[in-house]
């Protein structure tokens, strides 16, 4: 995603900060006695602009929302509508996905959303997608038995490819559609989704669910 530039980034950043978790590393394996209270743990990669974030953490009050995001650019919205909500149940990290295992300890996880990410076409970058089997490993660690990822895309080889990927890695597939939004709208839509679907564009969604015995 291709973000302009915040001019007063730094004062925006501050003014939000109370969303923000600044040195994560320092949580890993913490989050629950951090944030206690709550039933869930649960991670979002690559928020954007976060509408999905902040219409997930007030429709899962029970759950704790951590919301990743490596352009700061982006993220400052994402954070400053969190801040307007008054919600206490999300947090923000300027990060790269790919250091998920140093936030979080291994199984500390229930819940991973991936909506959305960039699809990186062509083989050359195919390890750079969210779904690639480098970052599956990942997430297999950092989620419980049983913990799930809850994917979204408008891109249907992106689709068609994780959905190898999820097989091959040995996760479990339910709730597989080409067309989430067939019959009216269904859940939170992100940022992108909403453009996409008033655009007519089909919504692929899927759950993939790690082993209960992993
Ligand atoms: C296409 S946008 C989708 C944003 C949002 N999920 C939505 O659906 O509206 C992809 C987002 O993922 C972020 N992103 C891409 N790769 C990432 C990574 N490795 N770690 C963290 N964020 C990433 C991008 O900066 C961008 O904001």
């Amino acid at each position: 995603m291709r973000m302009r530039k915040k001019k007063n980034l730094p004062q925006r950043m501050e003014k939000a900060s109370g969303v923000l978790i600044k040195t994560p590393e320092e949580l890993c394996g913490k989050w629950r006695e951090t944030f206690p209270g709550y039933e869930a743990l649960h991670v979002e990669l690559g928020c954007g602009k976060g509408s999905f974030t902040s219409g997930t953490a007030a429709a899962i009050p029970n759950a704790f929302l951590v919301a990743v995001e490596k352009v700061p650019d982006a993220m400052i919205m994402a954070m400053e509508k969190a801040v307007a909500a008054e919600l206490t149940n999300v947090r923000f990290i300027d990060m790269d996905a790919a250091k998920i295992n140093e936030i979080f300890a291994d199984g500390e996880l229930d819940r991973i959303y991936i909506n959305f990410c960039d699809p990186w076409p062509g083989k050359k970058h195919a390890k750079r997608r969210l779904t690639a089997p480098g970052f599956l490993e990942l997430y297999k660690k950092a989620l419980k038995p049983g913990g799930e990822i809850h994917f979204k895309t408008d891109n249907r080889p992106l689709f068609e490819y994780s959905l190898e990927q999820f097989t091959e890695c040995g996760w479990q597939l339910s709730e597989v559609t080409g067309n989430l939004h067939e019959n009216g709208p269904v859940g939170i839509m992100t940022d992108y989704e909403a453009k996409f679907h008033s655009e007519g564009v089909p919504i692929n969604r899927c759950v993939a669910k790690k082993a209960e015995e992993a």
